[in-house]
């Protein structure tokens, strides 16, 4: 059977990395968060205090960024390691939350971690999600998918995901950095989060996890 390219775009928290593991499961391909990346790198910046506003600190930090994604328990999965120590749980900090998308939108921060990504394409057989997978990181992918969910629904989901790791999160915080998340990454001069002319829309706001799973499938049927 021939292995294909899945990208999964769409807004924070709507589900795609739910979407893009049981597709990875189901297949036997590799997944990888495309986000992961550059929250990873975000973390480094702030444990390090570089100024992202200065072009050549930027640089100078990547060049002292090794990351890896080393697969975990789970076969299908992995977790991210920033120069050798797993950073799978930090980087998903309010802290780290706050500032990726500004840490996002630098030039030389996404040349980086495109050129990485590609990289994990070249043998096919991949689900990567993220926010610019299907327009910029792999225009030719087979099937591109663009998820959307109502704002509520997501708020809802990434707050208690959040709220099992932390008690002291609140509803509004989580929706305000959401709502700058998705502000960020759909004006930002490089990139932005926008649907590719040939992604499918799937809006999982009243979709089960079995429901979305099976219409995804079909849609890779209908491209192999
Ligand atoms: O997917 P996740 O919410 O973990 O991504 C965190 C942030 O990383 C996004 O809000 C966005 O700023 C950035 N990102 C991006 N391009 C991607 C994936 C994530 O700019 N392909």
């Amino acid at each position: 059977l021939k292995k294909i390219i899945i990208t999964i775009d769409g807004y924070s928290s709507c589900g795609k990395s739910t979407l893009a593991k049981q597709l990875a499961r189901e297949l036997d391909y590799v997944y990888i968060d495309s986000g992961a990346m550059y929250r990873a790198i975000t973390l480094y910046f702030l444990q390090n205090r570089v100024d992202w506003t200065d072009v050549a600190a930027v640089k100078a930090a990547l060049a002292d960024i090794h990351l890896e994604f080393v697969p975990n328990a789970d076969k299908t999965q992995s977790d991210i390691y920033l120069n050798g120590e797993n950073v799978e749980l930090p980087i998903r900090d309010m802290l780290v939350a706050d500032k990726v998308s500004e840490v996002a939108a630098i030039r030389e921060v996404r040349e980086f971690a495109v050129a990485r990504q590609q990289q994990m394409g070249e043998r096919k057989g991949i689900v990567m999600d993220g926010r610019d997978i299907g327009t910029t990181v792999f225009p030719h992918a087979e099937l591109k998918i663009f998820m959307t969910a109502d704002t509520a629904v997501r708020v809802e989901r990434r707050f208690k995901e959040l709220y099992a790791r932390n008690k002291n999160i609140t509803i509004q915080e989580v929706k305000e950095n959401l709502e700058l998340r998705d502000f960020i990454d759909s004006n930002r001069e490089i990139s932005p989060l926008r649907k590719a002319e040939d992604a499918i829309i799937l809006d999982n706001s009243e979709l089960s996890m079995d429901d979305q799973l099976r219409l995804a499938l079909q849609w890779v049927d209908d491209v192999l």
